[in-house]
């Protein structure tokens, strides 16, 4: 099916790239945190309705529009405008999309980093070195050294193209991430503290299902899951084959997502109650679950510290997860702004990967330089803002501009019976009507 702009070889190819764009350290690290700061099972609930009836809908309206496009955001967007007004609104979507996946880039670059250092302390002891600490103490010299360690890797598998680069490697490394994945729950749950986080993790306190808070959490968690608004699922979609049914493979899709994420959960927040098991600290001074970085750079190393040498095999396993999850997810962000470059301004793909690359690596710089500040400031910007607006506006694109018999051709093609299932009767009204409203009134109760 490769075309001379390249494509994935295979249905297992999109499915493993696309799940390995979706499946991150939003899923590893987010979803478990959020889970563990909005009460637990409450809002696993919430989340898995909210990434099946709002996140999935918008979803198959980006992967359509590239697979109607067979281009990069902006160029797959203009091609179902007619008119002039059209044009500019779709340049302003896509682009948009390609400045969000690069803004996301530029901090999870950082993140990842930390990642993969943590994963070298382990190493580190084993080999008796006495530098093993500053792996996992916050410096500048060593941010930077990770962040663009991890820039490179990044660099180097999307100068490969489609078929060489994001497919070859998804293949390779989504297998080892879901076997590490299940490795360490199997672990896990087998000891001291566990039954009491599986509890807590399971057992729904329907109360809280309602809240706004944990409502806008949940979808914000679910749309960055997904990488909505970010252009990223347009490009993959627009390297999808005709022939394939986009209606099944985008639904397979959000369900290894939604998956891994549950799994994650079952690792994290069990390995939580372990710790505390261990005489570690769990719980903030409010009574509530310690989430976010601390959760995973300090409760879950002291889980590890406290299991001799065993602990060094399973923090080395659990930060290499992390930083295969990011790895993947990391390709995909590059891809959006490489393959507009090379097709708007034709430029080779090396190049382009190189220069926009080595761009967002200055970005990422000037955030480690400025961590406490910049870190957070961009990471709203773009996940709280960018990617919400953008997959509405996708949304309304497609439900408001792009022609109802134009859609139904594309979702035929590969799905000939699609006119009598419950995706067409459904879905069209979801883009149209409910994906907006929903994600606006979300969006401006967020603010
Ligand atoms: N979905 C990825 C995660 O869960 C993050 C991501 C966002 C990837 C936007 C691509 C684009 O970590």
């Amino acid at each position: 099916m490769s075309v001379s702009r390249g494509g994935f070889s295979s249905r297992i190819g999109f499915i493993m790239a696309a799940a390995g764009s979706a499946v991150g350290l939003g899923n590893i690290w987010g979803f478990p945190t959020q889970t563990a700061s909005n009460g637990g099972a409450a809002f696993v609930l919430v989340y898995l309705v909210l990434a099946f009836f709002l996140a999935y809908p918008a979803f198959m309206a980006e992967l359509l529009i590239g697979r109607f496009g067979q281009a990069n955001a902006v160029t797959s967007m203009q091609k179902m405008s007619r008119t002039a007004a059209q044009k500019k609104f779709a340049f302003f979507v896509g682009f948009g999309g390609i400045i969000c996946a690069a803004l996301i880039l530029s901090f999870y670059g950082v993140f990842a980093g930390w990642m993969m250092s943590f994963a070298i302390e382990p190493i580190a002891i084993l080999l008796g070195s006495d530098s093993a600490q500053w792996f996992v103490s916050q410096s500048i010299f060593r941010n930077l050294l990770f962040t663009t360690l991890f820039m490179f890797l990044t660099i180097f598998i999307i100068r490969s193209g489609v078929e060489n680069g994001i497919e070859k490697w998804s293949k390779r490394l989504m297998p080892v991430l879901i076997v590490l994945l299940v490795s360490l729950i199997i672990y896990v749950v087998t000891l001291d503290g566990a039954a009491e986080g599986l509890n807590a993790y399971l057992n729904p306190d329907f109360s809280r299902i309602f809240e706004p808070d944990l409502l806008i959490s949940a979808m914000g968690q679910a749309f960055f899951s997904l990488s909505l608004g970010t252009s990223v699922m347009i490009i993959y979609g627009s390297y999808i084959s005709k022939e394939e049914n986009l209606v099944t493979l985008g639904a397979q899709v959000t369900l290894i997502d939604v998956s891994i994420a549950f799994l994650a959960g079952l690792l994290v927040i069990p390995a939580m109650y372990v710790a505390q098991a261990q005489g570690v600290v769990i719980f903030a001074e409010d009574g509530s679950l310690i989430s976010g970085s601390s959760l995973i750079f300090t409760v879950l190393p002291a889980l590890f510290d406290s299991m001799g040498s065993m602990g060094l095999f399973v923090g080395f396993a659990f930060f290499i997860l992390m930083s295969i999850a990011a790895l993947t997810s990391s390709i995909s962000m590059l891809e959006g702004p490489v393959s507009y470059a090379v097709e708007r301004h034709d430029m080779p793909r090396s190049k382009a990967t190189l220069l926009i690359g080595l761009g967002i690596l200055v970005l990422s710089t000037i955030i480690v330089l400025n961590i406490s500040f910049m870190l957070d400031f961009v990471a709203t910007l773009a996940t709280q803002y960018g990617q919400p607006i953008i997959a509405m506006l996708c949304c309304i694109f497609v439900g408001w501009i792009w022609h109802r018999n134009e859609i139904l051709t594309e979702i035929k093609k590969g799905y000939g019976e699609v006119e009598n299932s419950l995706f067409w009767k459904i879905w069209p009204i979801y883009t149209k009507f409910i994906c907006p409203t929903a994600i606006g009134v979300v969006f401006i109760h967020s603010l």
